[in-house]
């Protein structure tokens, strides 16, 4: 059963693909975007802290993050593997994951290449709350600054691997199937 983590731009279509690979290896799809989405509709105290963060395209602290996933991945559904999207994003939260999954790490990183024009484009269309120009600028400023810098960690342990995430879904999640299946 795989253990992935989806790597990519906002907008590239990681919840999109991520869902349907978890469908396929039958292992949950663990979107700490959606996660948090769930805690500011529900008003916990994490979603009241979360919520102008999210809207601003910020990203939340680090160790409210991890304490997030260490634990959802302590649940027994993930024992048998997961997908990750959208986690790791920082150097500090790629760290704690390794810490957390110990020898058995991670099978692979996936990167979801897509560009700026077209991730913009598609987040424009879709209109979620924090889909206005700017949080869509600071979060893909973000991403250059904090995330992208992981591609190289990933690919320094020979666990990344690139996948053109132009294209219609269908297609993309093809590339992908074969990736992970090879
Ligand atoms: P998160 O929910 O992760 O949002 P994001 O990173 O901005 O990414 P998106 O969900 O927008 O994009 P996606 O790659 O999933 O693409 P999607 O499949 O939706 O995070 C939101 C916020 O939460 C962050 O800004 C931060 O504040 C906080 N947060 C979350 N995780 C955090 C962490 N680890 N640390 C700190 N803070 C964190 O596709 C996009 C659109 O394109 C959709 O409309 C879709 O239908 C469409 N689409 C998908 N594929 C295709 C295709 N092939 N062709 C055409 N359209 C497509
Ligand atoms: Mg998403």
């Amino acid at each position: 059963m795989p253990r992935l983590v989806i790597l990519g731009r906002q907008g590239s279509g990681k919840g999109t693909q991520s869902a349907r690979l978890a469908e396929r290896y039958g292992v949950p799809h663990i979107s700490t975007g959606d996660i948090l989405r769930v805690a500011v509709a529900e008003q916990t105290d994490l979603g009241q802290r979360a919520m102008a963060i999210m809207d601003a395209g910020d990203l939340v602290p680090d160790e409210i993050m991890l304490g997030i996933i260490e634990e959802r991945l302590a649940a027994p559904d993930a024992a048998r593997g997961f997908v990750l999207d959208g986690f790791p994003r920082t150097d500090a939260q790629a760290q704690g994951l390794a810490a957390l999954l110990g020898t058995e790490g991670l099978d692979l990183a996936v990167d979801l290449a897509v560009p700026d024009e077209v991730v913009i484009e598609r987040m424009l269309a879709r209109g979620r709350a924090d889909d206005t120009e700017e949080a869509i600028q600071r979060r893909l400023d973000l991403y250059e600054e904090q995330t992208a810098p992981l591609l190289e960690w990933y690919s320094n342990q020979d666990l990344l691997v690139t996948v053109d995430g132009v294209g219609t879904p269908d297609e993309v999640f093809g590339r992908l199937a074969e990736v992970i299946d090879a």
